[in-house]
């Protein structure tokens, strides 16, 4: 009885405390005061005894429950780094930029400092802004420089070569970001990182099977399998104690010396180094070049909610605005999740969108790409108008213009405090692992982002994406992304952080998140559960997750001329979107299941 009492009156406090909390923060215009009064917050919670999460409370909606903070990513020990320095006064742009160091550690595949990132901001403020950290051709990139003397494309140059990787931006972005926004000192906010590097941390099973699928790609490189394995040749085994000191000693570089500790110095000379031995082009130069660049978000409207995403070099924030302003006129919650007219209909929106992305899109500060225009109301309308709801339309239809298997890389974290503050991260070394070769001495692998330009006009990439001119090759220029991370709020307050990795199909995934949230009502546990499918134009193909479709819903797609459909094979599943939505106040995580990540809270 005294608990319940304790505990109604506990909650009673709590909602009270907590739907306080974001007014008075704004209060505070100084970034020492919010510390400060961040650091009390967490005083206040502790002694009432709200301090809780983790997996408390999980039962009611299968998500994880928080009420200051919370982190969702790929890796459960990341997510746990972030909110450990929101504990420690620190606001989601801290705990998104702890979490990300931290995944470079625990998530090497993806996670990392030699690769880079797009994210999307909403301050507590109801301010959004976005910081985009994607890698850069190096100066001495050209248009054909993945092409034979007879002008075809050169297998792996661009994918598993030095020759592969973009000038890296991750750290530049993260420590801009942290500088603008964080409230807490570098040092702080790399601590976590640091720790995990140097003292190690225990390899949970799909890490270490992980590893020992790729030995023999490793065993090229002696940097690189050394760092992946035991006694240098011993395959690492679940349970192992996992220790980096040479990424650890380039974090404390980068703790200790910001941007200077990775693009200049010692770090630098090493990646240099490395390029020169292998016939790499990246050069000092390019290193102290890198710039991160503020970006307007894109924003989009849908029914009565706000959509804030990516500019380009992203294609996803505006291909997630296109596609759901093609939805917008038709009942999609009525008609029911999964339905095979809303599947249809989705699925003709993702093929015009992505015909869209192949001819208009590349990096704006090399290519005008009529963002306007692609974005707006009139335009989906226009372009949705030969939509016919008893026939698929061929995508030669659309736009006549290959889809090798997909690769789950890259990763998504969401970051949200109970201020208001919401972290929408995507960060890639594209390919699983990059070139899986390492900077000899530095402990971070190496992106093969390059490959995301498009290497000859019309010939898809590695994730079957067509590109042309405008996502040629250019030195300094930027390369295009799917990368998506998506901020959605109403009536100018929180409501969904989301993204995910997937190539191309991240933009497919958070586009049907989104759907889940707005037109069918899901808690972000189901949202992110639901199963999903993909379109991208170009092969003219609809996958979807095993047993995400139901027989019949499949044969009616065939029957109106969806021919070719095939059950998802790779991985997980389709997407990793760690998200979290705020209910109310309070915050709800959730990691997808289809991986083995976590969502952490407090
Ligand atoms: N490298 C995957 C992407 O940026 O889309």
């Amino acid at each position: 009885m005294v608990f319940y009492i304790g505990n109604y009156m506990n909650k009673t406090f709590s909602a009270l405390y907590a739907s306080a909390v974001p007014q008075l923060f704004s209060t505070f215009a100084t970034k020492k005061h919010r510390e400060m009064f961040r650091l009390v917050h967490v005083l206040v919670l502790s002694l009432f005894g709200v301090a809780v999460s983790m997996q408390l409370n999980a039962a009611t909606t299968g998500a994880i429950h928080g009420s200051n903070g919370m982190v969702a990513s790929r890796s459960m020990i990341a997510s746990r780094a972030g909110v450990e320095v929101m504990k420690a006064g620190g606001n989601a742009i801290d705990g998104a930029v702890a979490t990300a160091f931290a995944l470079a550690v625990t998530h090497p595949s993806a996670g990392n400092l030699g690769g880079g990132g797009l994210m999307v901001i909403r301050l507590a403020n109801g301010n959004i802004v976005t910081n985009d950290h994607r890698e850069k051709a190096p100066a001495a990139a050209h248009r054909d420089m993945y092409l034979d003397a007879q002008g075809d494309v050169v297998k792996g140059l661009s994918t598993d070569t030095h020759l592969a990787t973009g000038v890296p931006g991750s750290v530049a972005g993260l420590l801009d970001v942290l500088d603008a926004h964080g409230d807490l000192e570098r040092e702080k906010v790399l601590a976590p990182a640091i720790a995990l590097a140097r003292d190690g941390f225990p390899l949970s099973f799909d890490l270490a099977a992980a590893f020992k699928r790729r030995l023999e790609a490793f065993s090229k490189h002696p940097a690189t399998f050394k760092k992946f394995t035991r006694d240098n040749g011993t395959p690492l085994q679940e349970g192992d104690v996992w220790k980096q000191p040479d990424l650890a000693k380039t974090l404390v570089r980068i703790a200790e010396q910001g941007r200077d500790g990775f693009y200049k110095g010692k770090t630098a000379d090493l990646l240099v180094a490395e390029m020169k031995a292998n016939n790499g082009i990246i050069t000092h130069q390019d290193l102290v070049d890198y710039q991160s660049v503020w970006r307007e978000p894109v924003h989009g409207t849908y029914r009565g909610h706000d959509i804030y995403g990516m500019a380009p070099p992203s294609s996803g924030g505006v291909l997630v605005v296109q596609m759901l302003n093609m939805l917008e006129p038709y009942d999609i919650g009525a008609a029911g999740f999964g339905s095979a007219s809303n599947v249809h209909k989705m699925i003709e929106a993702e093929r015009r969108a992505y015909a869209d992305r192949a001819r208009h899109l590349g990096d704006p500060d090399y290519y005008e790409v009529p963002m306007a225009m692609l974005a707006s109301k009139d335009y989906a309308k226009k372009r949705f108008a030969d939509f016919n709801p008893a026939r698929a339309n061929r995508s030669t239809e659309i736009d006549p213009g290959n889809f090798d298997k997909e690769s789950m890389e890259t990763t998504h974290l969401s970051s949200m405090d109970i201020a208001g503050n919401m972290v929408a991260y995507t960060t890639t070394l594209n390919l699983s692992y990059g070139i899986k070769m390492i900077a000899t001495g530095t402990g971070f692998l190496l992106n093969n982002e390059m490959d995301d330009f498009s290497s000859k006009p019309n010939t898809p990439n590695s994730f079957g994406l067509i590109g042309g001119e405008a996502n040629a090759i250019q030195p300094g220029k930027r390369m295009l992304s799917s990368m998506s991370p998506t901020i959605v709020t109403k009536d100018g307050k929180p409501l969904l952080v989301t993204g995910s990795p997937g190539g191309s199909t991240i933009i497919t995934t958070v586009f049907q998140v989104i759907v889940n949230v707005i037109d069918h009502a899901m808690n972000v546990a189901d949202a992110v559960a639901a199963p999903r499918f993909h379109h991208q134009w170009q092969p003219d193909r609809v996958i979807y997750e095993n047993r995400g479709l139901s027989p019949d819903t499949v044969r009616i797609l065939q029957d109106k001329g969806h021919q070719q459909m095939s059950a998802w094979v790779f991985g997980g599943g389709i997407g990793d979107a760690n998200s979290i939505m705020y209910v109310g106040e309070e915050l709800q995580g959730k990691s997808d299941p289809r991986n083995d990540g976590g969502a952490a809270g407090f």
